[in-house]
């Protein structure tokens, strides 16, 4: 299968991307890391499903284009699902494209972690602060994760 992302840009592995205790169980929030020297960003998603954070590059791979029209809105109604708001792409838990004009094809995948803050740089989030398993955590991008 060719690369859909022949110019995706990653940050160095264990970039910080946000408290593990940012996503509430069953959300998703969108994420734009920009790189300081040069024009690169990476857009993407994480989801907190019932089996763990999945990260996916926030891309369609029918036109390319970002999933959400509304910030942080990914999932289907009943929350089971990504769907990419321009044509109704909707995607697994996988990544992978279930129903939709890009059936077959998949989102990006990209490898996460939850690992001890190791300084005071990120603020404790606003939400979810009773979750104390999780507050002086945080969700940090390995690299990208190739299809099963
Ligand atoms: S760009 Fe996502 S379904 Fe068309």
């Amino acid at each position: 299968m060719p690369d859909i992302l022949p110019d995706l840009w990653l940050p160095p592995s264990g970039t910080v991307i946000c408290p593990a205790n940012a996503i509430a169980p069953e959300e998703t929030r969108g994420f734009v890391i920009s790189d300081t020297h040069s024009a690169n960003q990476l857009d993407l998603i994480i989801w907190h499903t019932p089996d763990g954070l999945r990260g996916f590059v926030n891309r369609c791979p029918h036109f390319g284009l970002p999933l959400e029209t509304l910030p942080d809105r990914f999932l289907n109604a009943s929350g089971d699902a990504l769907v990419c708001s321009a044509h109704g792409a909707v995607f697994d838990a996988t990544g992978f494209c279930v129903a939709g004009p890009c059936q077959g094809k998949a989102l990006v995948p990209l490898e996460l972690d939850v690992r001890p803050r190791a300084s005071a740089d990120t603020p404790p989030a606003d939400q979810n602060a009773n979750d104390g398993a999780l507050t002086d955590k945080d969700i940090v991008l390995i690299g990208r994760l190739a299809h099963s």
